[in-house]
């Protein structure tokens, strides 16, 4: 979509009238993005909301969830699930979650976003500091089992192509700030997990 112009060039953003900061301290709470990664049925989507329901009742009103079916219902409905594409959506989500940020608005991010580099590239673009990487772990053998919205029968039958843990690869966290095994879990417990650490994480006086 280039009109042959440098784009980078002529682009100087205005500066911002209330600071990110101002934002926190007013609202009692630090903003940062929590990044949920695992597979597809692994319950990412579930506890996002479910965290968000308890934060909501708890006094945090600025909070947002973002999670791959609706913004590949949205934002990124030109993209497929290419090794690119899915590079492609994740950027695009990280960027999401740093504009929430800059407005103090807490996000949690429930995406496969299977490859190791771009869930380092999304740290790079909000910033390592306000980025936690959350793995919502669950045995392949489970969620095929679960298999919520049918999708895993398809790709076996070769129904859909590429599908992660099937016919595409997903590789594990190395290093997350946090572990919810939901094999081993029920879901108000991998909630409560979640919901501990973000209250932890956002404290004013956090780092
Ligand atoms: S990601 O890999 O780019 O991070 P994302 O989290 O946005 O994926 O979307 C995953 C959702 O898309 C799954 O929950 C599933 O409903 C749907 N989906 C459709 N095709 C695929 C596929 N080939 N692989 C994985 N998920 C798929």
């Amino acid at each position: 979509m280039g009109d042959g112009q440098d784009r980078k060039r002529h682009i100087k953003a205005p500066p911002r009238s209330l600071a990110r900061e101002h934002r926190e301290a007013s609202q009692g709470y630090r903003a940062k993005v929590f990044w949920l990664t695992g597979p597809s049925g692994a319950g990412k989507s579930t506890i996002a909301h479910r965290v968000e329901q308890l934060l909501f009742d708890d006094g945090y009103f600025g909070l947002a969830v973002l999670d791959g079916d609706r913004m590949r219902g949205g934002l990124c409905s030109d993209l497929g699930f290419s090794p690119e594409a899915r590079h492609e959506n994740i950027r695009r989500v990280a960027h999401v979650g740093r504009l929430f940020l800059e407005h103090g608005i807490l996000c949690l991010c429930a995406f496969i976003s299977p490859y190791r580099a771009d869930r380092a590239n999304a740290a790079d673009i909000v910033g390592a500091g306000d980025f936690r990487e959350i793995y919502v772990s669950c045995p392949q053998a489970v969620c095929e089992e679960r298999d919520c919205k049918g999708f895993y029968e398809l790709a076996r039958k070769g129904v859909i192509k590429n599908y992660t843990g099937v016919s595409a690869p997903y590789e594990e966290p190395e290093d997350p700030a946090l572990v919810i095994r939901t094999d081993e879990l029920a879901i108000e417990e991998s909630a409560e997990a979640l919901r501990r650490f973000i209250c932890k994480e956002t404290r004013i006086d956090s780092p």
